[in-house]
């Protein structure tokens, strides 16, 4: 490996940061066959911060009903072929009780923007869940909604919320987005965290007209963002989306992406997603490899499964069994922890405030 590359990556190890031309380069000169330096540090990173532990998120896939119209997503509202459903709230406290007993303690509760749901509903169940299951987190995915909700569902004991901000590009924010305000986006992030959430932001890689250049800055809004956790995974077209038509995502580049994000954010909670798994069966492997450290599986009821088509194919290994995640895990050379994988940002604060 030529001698800039290797300086480059030494430093952004050392560093935890580089400049926008500096993480360009990386971008334009790593291809996956060439990258074992940058997945070796990445590795070494994780090990520093998170031992070789592997945190587990129970996703329940609640409704598939969505007010948004983006250009990638299978649940966008125009998209008539797809059947919709909501699970009601006795049926989201069972599945998150089944995945209680199995051992999770993070359940991600996940739907498209559906105001079926009101604040007090989603407040009751949180409240319910947090009765059920005493200890298990919850994580809300629910896309965006005005402060106030986002502050009642966090005082009804909701942890974490998940919302990514799909693009750094304001130009490819609203040509995707139809209906939707980058900044509005970017102020929802922002308000998550001012009100205690730990909170996960994250782009798709692949989307049409992104270059280098975006994915560079990608990484420096994440840097300066500082998010407790990070989702990102490659565009995966879906027929009945404008773009269905358009090429996929690089699974690979999404790899060197997860190592470069593992590099500037050491502590990030950093999933392998449904999407990398989708695109390669190997994905969970490949993610860990390369410096993610959470995985995700899918515990929604099978029915819900195969209507909560963000894209077509969504990936069959995200719903095995806890014993052959296991199996896997171990087989890569990590470890499954079952504790709440809480980030690091989040532990400091409740320690200070204990002893202060
Ligand atoms: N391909 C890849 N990712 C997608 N998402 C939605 N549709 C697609 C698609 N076709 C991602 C978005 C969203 C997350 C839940 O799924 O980033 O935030
Ligand atoms: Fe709705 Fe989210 Fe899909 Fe956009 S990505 S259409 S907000 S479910």
């Amino acid at each position: 490996m030529e001698k800039k590359l290797e300086g480059l990556l030494a430093k952004l190890y050392r560093n935890s940061h580089l400049e926008k031309p500096e993480l360009l380069y990386l971008l334009e000169k790593i291809t996956y066959q060439r990258a074992g330096l940058l997945f070796a540090y990445a590795r070494k990173t994780r090990v520093k911060t998170y031992k070789r532990r592997v945190y587990l998120r129970a996703l329940v896939e609640f409704s598939n009903h969505c007010r948004n119209n983006c250009w990638y997503c299978g649940l966008r509202r125009d998209n008539k072929k797809v059947a919709r459903y909501r699970l009601l709230p006795e049926a989201i406290l069972a599945c998150c009780s089944s995945a209680y007993q199995a051992g999770y303690r993070t359940v991600v509760l996940q739907s498209g923007e559906d105001e079926f749901y009101a604040a007090t509903v989603l407040a009751d169940l949180i409240q319910t869940i947090k009765k059920e299951c005493p200890g298990m987190a919850v994580t809300l995915s629910t896309g965006e909604a005005p402060r106030e909700k986002y502050y009642r569902l966090y005082r009804a004991g909701a942890d974490r919320f998940l919302l990514r901000h799909e693009t750094i590009s304001t130009d490819l924010y609203e040509r995707y987005h139809p209906g939707m305000n980058h900044e509005q986006r970017l102020q929802c992030l922002k308000e998550l965290k001012e009100i205690g959430y730990q909170t996960g932001a994250g782009f798709i890689v692949g989307l049409p007209g992104q270059t280098d250049a975006v994915l560079a800055e990608e990484l420096l809004f994440l840097k300066e963002f500082d998010p407790d956790m990070v989702g990102i995974g490659p565009l995966i077209p879906h027929p009945e989306t404008p773009l269905g038509n358009s090429s996929a995502g690089s699974v690979e580049k999404t790899f060197i992406l997860l190592a470069l994000i593992r590099l500037l954010l050491p502590e990030v909670l950093l999933p392998v997603t449904t999407a990398v798994n989708t695109l390669d069966r190997h994905g969970w492997e490949k993610g860990l490899a390369a410096g993610a450290n959470v995985i995700m599986p899918v515990v929604s009821p099978a029915e819900c499964r195969r209507k909560y088509e963000i894209y077509k194919d969504k990936s069959g290994v995200d719903y095995a069994a806890l014993p052959e995640i296991k199996r896997r895990v171990e087989k890569a050379g990590f470890e499954l922890d079952m504790s709440r994988g809480d980030s690091y940002s989040y532990k400091r604060l409740r320690s200070a405030e204990r002893s202060g």
